[in-house]
């Protein structure tokens, strides 16, 4: 263990030189240029947030519908049973997207509406027809559907036989994705299985805050993900037996992760420290996937040692056998990675017990003095954190095609349509993501914003909007109203980038070849006659 860990550090002070050049030179630089013409600007939503029609047309309900229509969970008891009405308004949803252009539109499918009871045998046809009818709309108008088979909304009745610990869950979601790609794939490319898996085991399983709001920090965390993992890669083979040379689109998983610096770059174990952070929260994951079908060395290594003095026989984070691990090993055709703010990482030794997920990483994170305050607390804006961020990952993964599938900034409710904070946010984040594509080589192939509009913001409820349009939740017709923000991300996508203004591109320019370049003197100036010196001398 202490050989991998010293090995890691090593590679870890390459790119932290790396990252240290780029902050000397480059980080409070504004970079202008262009993205390649095929880059795949879009915005992003998930169902629960934007649908309604919680029971319409024989859907069936979800966890989300079962926990927020529970007085108490969320604030000022919001819930999802209306939102933006998107179940009854994809029309204006449409519309909207045509305006800013977008070439992508990434949506989540509501599990519950296709099969009421999470089985394929409880198939709903009226749910299977608002998904035929968002992507035959996308695709009049050239913009690509980039489906998420689950961001977080799962039916009830499969949490009632155990929800994500129930092992026949692998099978029942790879049922639900087989149907999936069969009913769809023929006009969708771009799949991904899950929305933050991290979520999924960490908030829903170890903080007890979402769905199903279990409190078990120091084991149920590592069995979900373990189980997350299995069922993604299920679903990547299925689509890759029956369905990739027939409709030819890619698969992968969502991941998220903050940008975690150390405090001090110079100190190998606060370097050590931030690496850790990110394999925690990213690598669990990504590891898996990207890199050898197993968790990161530093996440075994962590939690084997704390469990053994704990005095448990097995490291509470599971094992894969060899045969799985081969299996999850390569289950993804790009990355695709939601991300929002940063980390500084302080190396600290934790308590041993009560053990959790959060003090197995022997870390504190804080926020960087050099990022501003948001309308959520937790996801202060640094946008030069998303540059690092993506070299990280070309760094650590193998130098994968990356698509940005969230980034955004949230405002309060005050803030309508005059939103300069979204607006700054979009400038200097894509800008940053210009930087690592064409400084650093970074292949990201795409950007989408979150979000599309203000949406139900899950434990916020409608306290604060992601959204590039306003939606106004007290009037049941749900007018949406464009940001200026909307405008400006048109602009961008417009752009492509962020080309050099053609004024200041005159202040730049070379003379003819042969222009004639020299200095100039005369003679009184120049030529010093002894007579003139010796008068000089006596003034002196
Ligand atoms: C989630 C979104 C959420 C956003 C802002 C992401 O983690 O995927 O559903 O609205 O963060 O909190």
């Amino acid at each position: 263990y202490l050989e991998f860990s010293v090995l890691s550090v090593c590679t870890d002070l390459f790119v932290w030189e790396k990252f240290s050049n780029q902050n000397k030179f480059q980080r409070k630089r504004y970079h202008h240029g262009t993205f390649p013409d095929n880059f795949l600007w879009g915005v992003s939503s998930s169902a629960y947030q934007v649908e309604g029609g919680w029971n319409a047309d024989g859907k069936g309900p979800s966890t989300w519908d079962t926990f927020s229509q529970k007085p108490g969970n969320i604030l000022n008891n919001d819930n999802g049973d209306v939102a933006c009405d998107s179940y009854n308004k994809f029309n204006e949803d449409l519309y909207m997207l045509r305006a800013l252009r977008v070439k992508s539109y990434r949506f989540s499918l509501s599990w519950s509406r296709i099969f009421p009871n999470g089985n394929k045998t409880s198939v709903n046809n009226l749910g299977v027809d608002y998904y035929n009818r968002i992507i035959n709309g996308l695709l009049a108008h050239n913009i690509t559907p980039m489906v998420t088979l689950h961001h977080w909304d799962l039916p009830q009745a499969l949490q009632d036989i155990g929800g994500w610990q129930n092992l026949n869950m692998i099978d029942i979601f790879n049922e639900f994705c087989d149907f999936c790609f069969d009913t769809f794939g023929d006009r969708v490319k771009f799949w991904m299985t899950f929305n933050q898996p991290h979520t999924i085991a960490w908030v829903g399983y170890g903080l007890g805050l979402m769905p199903p709001s279990i409190k078990k920090p120091g084991e149920a965390p590592y069995m979900i993900a373990h189980n997350l993992l299995k069922a993604h890669a299920k679903v990547y083979h299925t689509y890759d037996e029956k369905y990739k040379k027939l409709q030819g689109g890619l698969v992968s998983i969502t991941l998220n992760a903050d940008w975690i610096e150390p405090k001090d770059a110079d100190v190998p174990r606060e370097i050590a420290a931030a690496d850790r952070a990110l394999q925690f929260q990213l690598g669990w994951f990504a590891h898996p996937i990207f890199k050898n079908g197993d968790y990161p060395d530093a996440m075994k290594w962590q939690v084997g040692n704390k469990s053994e003095l704990q005095g448990h026989e097995n490291s509470r984070i599971p094992t894969f056998t060899a045969e799985e691990k081969a299996y999850i090993q390569g289950t993804a055709d790009f990355f695709s990675i939601n991300t929002y703010t940063s980390r500084v990482a302080h190396h600290t030794t934790m308590k041993i017990l009560p053990a959790s997920y959060e003090t197995d990483q022997d870390l504190q994170l804080k926020n960087p003095e050099d990022s501003q305050s948001t309308a959520v607390k937790e996801l202060r804006a640094a946008a030069w954190g998303l540059r690092r961020l993506l070299n990280w990952i070309k760094e650590e993964y193998g130098d994968p095609d990356i698509y940005i599938s969230e980034n955004g900034i949230a405002t309060d409710t005050k803030t309508t349509v005059d939103d300069t904070d979204r607006f700054f946010f979009y400038k200097t984040y894509i800008d940053e993501a210009l930087k690592a594509h064409n400084l650093d080589g970074v292949k990201l192939k795409g950007y989408t914003a979150w979000s599309l509009m203000d949406s139900f913001e899950w434990l916020s409820g409608y306290t604060v909007g992601f959204g590039l349009h306003h939606v106004d939740f007290k009037n049941p017709i749900r007018p949406r109203t464009p940001k200026r923000s909307a405008l400006y991300y048109y602009q961008v996508i417009r752009d492509n980038g962020f080309p050099l203004p053609e004024e200041e591109k005159l202040i730049y320019g070379h003379f003819r070849n042969g222009f004639a370049w020299s200095v100039s003197t005369s003679s009184y100036q120049v030529i010093f006659s002894e007579k003139q010196s010796s008068v000089h001398d006596e003034r002196k």
